[in-house]
């Protein structure tokens, strides 16, 4: 007799490895009701706005100086940005036009005095050589899928002596230290690789995971 083959509902690790992906996308591209909640946990979570503080404190900026945030989400860099300099130009830079309107909502009046300007695309998608003196991100570039390429464009959009600083803090369930350190340290040798120079790499605990942070030079 052939065994009977039972088609049950989808097992509970399956189903809470499913709900996992579906969080992260939305952290990757948020779209919808449920990217509307990631936004929202992105501009209140302590650690969160912390950790923007944090990056942004690392760039050297001059008076007048013009910078490139990358998947700038709901606007909390730009905040940092926009308050550390009255003189300083940013740009955010996010793939998600949820993500856009809500800096746009939360940054209304940079916008009407032109200290600020969105785009919503990639960075395939900025005019070329924009000379930014500082390109920086927050936990994106995970997100990076060919990242030698991206590495040579953000080089492309910095003048000599810019600085590129980049944060990562491992998030979900099999988040840990360890994981962070060797992807920031990877991330350090392909800055090398790309032309960058004067690579750093810092660390700092925000709550029970630290953050990590490499700072390069064009
Ligand atoms: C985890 S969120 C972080 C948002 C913000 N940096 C913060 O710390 O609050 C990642 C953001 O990067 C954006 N993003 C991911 N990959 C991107 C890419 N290749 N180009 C532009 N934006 C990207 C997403 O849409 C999302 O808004």
């Amino acid at each position: 007799m052939r065994p009977e083959i039972i088609l049950g509902e989808p097992g509970l690790e399956s189903r809470r490895i499913n709900l996992q992906r579906r969080i992260v996308a939305q952290f990757r591209k948020p779209h919808g009701l449920a990217g509307t909640l990631a936004g929202w946990i992105m501009a209140n979570r302590a650690s969160n706005i912390a950790r923007n503080k944090w990056t942004v404190g690392l760039l050297s900026l001059a008076p007048g100086a013009r910078v490139l945030e990358i998947g700038c989400g709901p606007g909390i860099g730009l905040d940092a940005v926009l308050s550390a300099a009255a003189d300083t130009h940013v740009t955010g830079l996010d793939h998600s036009e949820l993500m856009i309107t809500k800096a746009a909502k939360r940054h209304a009046n940079a916008l009407k005095f032109c200290r600020l300007e969105l785009v919503c695309g990639e960075l395939t998608n900025l005019q070329s050589g924009q000379g930014f003196n500082a390109i920086f991100s927050c936990n994106v570039l995970q997100f990076v899928d060919d990242r030698k390429v991206f590495l040579t464009l953000a080089h492309n959009h910095l003048k000599t002596g810019g600085q590129f600083v980049t944060t990562y803090q491992p998030r979900g369930q099999c988040a840990s230290a360890d994981e962070g350190r060797s992807w920031i340290s990877q991330f350090a040798e392909d800055l090398c690789q790309a032309g960058f120079t004067d690579v750093d790499v810092q660390e700092r605990n925000f709550g029970k995971m630290p953050a990590f942070c490499a700072i390069a030079m064009r």
